[in-house]
């Protein structure tokens, strides 16, 4: 009799156990979600910028030299956001501009740069983004003429412009090297603002993190390698205090976009990781920035 009540009671314990432990992983890969998605800068660029716009809940307008995108609506809506994908979608989409239905999403949403995320990352900041409140917001329709409009044209972008893969670090780099790199080319998608782009909108990586000169249509974006032409004269020290406060070395406060980059991602990151992207910035071959 003892032995027919012990086993059934430790198998509920040991089923209890699991639960537990199931919880806490899910509510681990929520908290480091948040701070991936940080690190990421979904926030920015998901949400409207009319006051009290609800975070991700899209409506954002992309102004781009082929027309005018409006970011989506990504909270756990089953009708309007991402409630009903599942993670190979989630995947697909983050890092192979794949849509559910299987046509191409346009490279104005930064999957080029997220493609060098992990699996693991990129399904933590699921998991953060499922955690949220689901926002009936229905989605507003890009306007931008075609040719460029035309999601099939993307295959072609693709097949030119886009490289799939993980990141990987340059051979012989340090920890922190390695570290500073993911955190800038996965996660912060610096080049996406940084580097300079063809007239097709691909990306010049000989002039990687070069920054763009002043008749490109991103705007006179800084050089961020350590050039003349770029953060030559800025020491590591520099680098931190502005990734955490958005002061220059000249105490000049940082302005536009970058602020934003600022305020939402690099400030809310650990020192040791913002100490990994100085690294790394400062290991770049330095390039001239264009004219
Ligand atoms: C520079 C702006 C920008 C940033 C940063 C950005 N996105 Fe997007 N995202 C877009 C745009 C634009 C689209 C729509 C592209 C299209 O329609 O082809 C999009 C589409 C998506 C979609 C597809 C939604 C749907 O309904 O099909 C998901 C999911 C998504 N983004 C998640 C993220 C996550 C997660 C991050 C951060 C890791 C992120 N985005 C960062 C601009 C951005
Ligand atoms: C949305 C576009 C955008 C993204 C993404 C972006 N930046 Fe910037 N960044 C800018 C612009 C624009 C400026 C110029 C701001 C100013 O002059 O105040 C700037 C300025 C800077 C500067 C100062 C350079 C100088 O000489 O004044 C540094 C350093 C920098 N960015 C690093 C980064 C890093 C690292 C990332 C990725 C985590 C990043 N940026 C992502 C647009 C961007």
């Amino acid at each position: 009799m003892p032995n027919r009540m012990t086993l059934p009671l430790s198998a509920i314990a040991g089923a209890a156990l699991l639960f537990v432990n199931v919880q806490t992983a899910s509510a681990n890969n929520v908290e480091e979600g948040a701070y991936l998605t940080a690190a990421a800068g979904c926030k920015a660029c998901h949400t409207a910028t009319e006051e009290g716009a609800t975070p991700f809940a899209g409506g954002h307008a992309l102004k781009t030299p082929f027309g005018v995108f409006y970011t989506p609506n990504i909270t756990p809506d089953i009708q309007h956001g991402i409630g009903a994908w599942s993670d190979s979608d989630f995947l697909d989409a983050l890092k192979r501009g794949i849509r559910p239905d299987g046509s191409h999403y346009f490279p104005s949403f930064p999957y080029t740069s997220y493609t060098k995320m992990t699996d693991e990352d990129a399904l933590k900041i699921f998991a953060y983004l499922k955690s949220l409140s689901p926002i009936a917001e229905p989605n507003k329709e890009h306007d931008v003429s075609a040719p460029f409009s035309w999601r099939w044209v993307q295959s072609f972008w693709k097949i030119l412009f886009f490289d799939e893969g993980e990141y990987l670090a340059p051979s012989g780099a340090t920890d922190a090297v390695k570290r500073g790199g993911y955190l800038t080319n996965a996660l912060g998608h610096c080049g996406e603002c940084h580097t300079v782009r063809n007239a097709m909108g691909g990306f010049d990586n000989d002039l990687h993190f070069g920054g763009s000169g002043k008749e490109d249509p991103a705007g006179n974006v800084p050089n961020i390698t350590p050039h003349a032409s770029g953060i030559g004269d800025w020491s590591k020290g520099d680098l931190i205090s502005f990734f955490e406060t958005g002061m220059k070395p000249n105490f000049d406060d940082v302005q536009g976009e970058m602020a934003e980059v600022i305020s939402e991602g690099t400030s809310k990151l650990t020192p040791e990781d913002r100490d990994a992207m100085a690294e790394y910035l400062l290991s770049l071959k330095p390039v001239q920035k264009p004219e």
